[in-house]
Parts: structure tokens; sequence; C-alpha cells
């Protein structure tokens, strides 16, 4: 019986595969251990999900305890933190103590993100950029420096040594909101973080905004396709035999999205929204550097330009289908949501 263990559970995007996890047709075939800070949660996740799932309570900060758990598992969903090293070393470390073990290499299926890729735009230009996922050289030049790049570098390492196979999937910007039972029972967070954002801020100061002049690009994917990923690649671990694209290590990268967008795209739809409701203009309007200080005060990456093609998810079968078009036509029932919360 196949052993999982995934963070990030209460999470948009691990929540979103723990509950494919859920209804998965070989649910009965394994089990599913999963790590939650909250007692009160997780103590529901024991009472409305179990047997074969197991809520342990505590935090990813705990590198002993992760360890141990990641050495108890086949494959691991790490979903908390694109940018935790320590978190994601002690997983690592987990594993390497399973395989000296068994002799055999656990699956390691890690949450990375696009924003690998970003730019400086600051939203005053596109960029002709764009990177295939089928390009390791063109990765492979992106700087250590780079957001999430050096846990990715991490994860990729780990592989060489033999030990671990490792899965990056790097989603773009995703929009939608979560469902199913795990919403329902009020464990999961539903709401992603670009686009909300961008709508609490437009709300804040009454009138759809953007950084820059909005010129910069970002890929997008839903929720539901995101998570259509992560267990793609898991149900294809499981199959005998394999696409030849379906890489693990160097070039187990996996970029999600199914379209982009530029920030003025976004911006204008939001205010669009807005206004119909009374509040500003229809066109959207620069952030200020005052604005800038007050509502992104570590900086923010939504001025970038990350731009990208999900060439290998396509190549092994993945088949997102919502489009840049039902990004937009979201935004209506985020700023409701906002409203409303
Ligand atoms: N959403 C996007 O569009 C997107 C796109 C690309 C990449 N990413 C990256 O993917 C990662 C997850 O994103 P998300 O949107 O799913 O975020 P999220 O909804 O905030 O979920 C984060 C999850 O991690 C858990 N967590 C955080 N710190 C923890 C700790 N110290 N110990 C145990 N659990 C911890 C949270 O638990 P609690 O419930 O206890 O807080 C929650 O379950 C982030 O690094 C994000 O940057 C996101």
């Amino acid at each position: 019986m196949p052993s999982i263990f995934l963070t990030g559970a209460t999470g948009y995007i691990g929540g979103a595969i723990l509950t494919r996890l859920l209804e998965h047709p070989l649910q009965r075939t394994f089990t599913i251990t999963i790590l939650v800070r909250s007692a009160e949660k997780a103590s529901l996740f024991n009472d409305k999900f179990g047997p074969n799932l197991t809520a342990i309570v505590g935090s990813t900060d705990d590198v002993k305890l992760l360890r141990n758990l990641a050495s108890d598992a086949d494959v691991v969903f790490a979903c908390t933190d694109a940018d935790d090293l320590a978190a994601t070393k002690a997983i690592l470390n987990g594993m390497r103590d399973r395989h000296s073990d068994t002799r055999v290499a656990p699956i390691l299926i890690h949450t990375s993100g696009t924003g690998v890729l970003s730019d400086h735009a600051d939203g005053m230009h596109s960029s002709s950029t764009i990177y295939s996922d089928l390009n390791i050289a063109q990765l492979e030049g992106l700087s250590p420096d780079q957001p999430h790049r050096n846990v990715d570098l991490a994860v990729v390492e780990a592989d060489s040594q033999g030990y671990v196979k490792t899965y990056i999937v790097l989603p773009s910007t995703i929009y939608g909101f979560a469902s199913g039972p795990l919403v329902d029972a009020g464990l999961q967070n539903p709401r992603s973080q670009q686009i909300p954002k961008l709508v609490e801020v437009s709300l804040k100061r009454k009138q759809g905004g953007m950084v820059g002049k909005g010129k910069n690009w970002w890929g997008n994917v839903h929720i539901d396709d995101v998570a259509d990923l992560y267990i793609h690649i898991f149900d294809l671990l499981a199959k005998g035999s394999h696409p030849p694209d379906f890489a693990h290590g160097r070039a187990g990268f996996y970029f999600a999205e199914n379209g982009e967008h530029t920030l003025h795209s976004v911006g204008k739809e939001i205010a669009e929204v807005l206004s119909d409701m009374g509040m500003g203009s229809p066109t959207p309007t620069t952030f200020t550097e005052h604005e800038t200080r007050l509502y992104f005060p570590g900086g923010t990456s939504l001025g970038s330009n990350s731009r990208c093609r999900a060439d290998r998810g396509q190549r092994i079968g993945w088949r997102p289908f919502r489009t840049t078009r039902d990004m937009l036509d979201s935004i209506e029932a985020e700023v409701e949501a906002t409203i409303s919360q």
C-alpha cells in the first residue's frame, strides 16, 4: 500500500491536490499523511476523512518531524512554501533515509512557481523571452538568485544523487475558487494570491489599479487544472510505461499555464467591475509610490514579466481547458468575495 505525505493540506494548492487524492479511484489502495498547523483542523481532518488519511499536528519549521514524516512516504507532495529551503532539505533528508532503508528511490512532487522567471519590468514593458519547460538549457541559464531557484536547485541536486526522483511543478498565476469537501468543511483556503491582492488593493483605493503601465505579461491557469497536473504526474508514476518527456530531476520541470495576460488587462477588468458598482473610472490607474509602499511593503512581482509555455505537461497528456477569458470572467466573483469577507 503506497504511502503519501502531503504538506500544505489547508492551502489553496495543497488542498486542491488532497481533494483529488481523496476522490481518486485508487484511494483505498494508499494511505495519506498530512502535516497541519492547527490542532482543531487536524482533528476535523481525522474525523471526517479517515481512516486512510492521518493528520499530524505540527509545523514545517520542525525539521526533525518533517524528516521523519518524509522518511515514511513513497510519495511526497510539498505544497507549503516555494522559498523554504530548510523545510525542503528536511524532506529530502527524510527521503534519503527511506532510500537507505528500502533501496527504492521515493518520489517528490515539489511546488515551485513561474516567479522563478520574473524580471524587473515594473509594468513598464513587455518581454519577448518565453521559457519552455522542454528547453532545459534555457532554464539552466536562470540565475540562482531568481525567486524559488535555490530551492529548485537543491531538489534537482538530490535527484542527481539517485536517492529520490523529483518532479517540480511551477504554477503561473493561479485563479478561480478552490471547491470541494475541504472547502465546504472550512479546512482549506479557497483563494489564490495575485488577483485577490489586486482586487483588495483596488477596493481600498476605490479604483482599479496596476503596477506601472501594466505592460508586463504573466501566464495563468485555473486551480482545478493545476490540481489535475499534479494528479496526472502521480497517475503516470503508477503506470509501467511513460511518455518519453515524462522526466524527473534535471529535466523534471512542469510549468502550469494555459494562456497569458498583461497586468493591464486584469487591472482593466477590475476597474470595469468597480466602475459598474459606482467606484472609480473603468480605466485602471498606476499605483502611486505611496500606494506601492503602503499596499506592497515587501515589494511585488505583479509588475514583472513571467512568460512560459507548459510544453512538457502537454507532451505527457495534461489537458488544461480553462483559458485567459475564464480568468478575466472570474474577476467579478473575486470582487464580490472580497467585499463580502
Ligand atoms: N497561488 C498561486 O497562484 C501560486 C502560484 C505559484 C506558486 N505558488 C506558491 O505555492 C506555495 C503554496 O501556495 P498557496 O497559494 O497554496 O498558498 P496558501 O493557500 O497560503 O497555502 C499555504 C499552505 O502551507 C501551509 N503552511 C505554511 N507555512 C507552514 C508551516 N510553517 N508549517 C506547516 N504548514 C505551513 C499553510 O498552512 P496554514 O493553513 O496553517 O496557514 C497552508 O496549508 C507558495 O509558496 C506560493 O508562493 C502559488
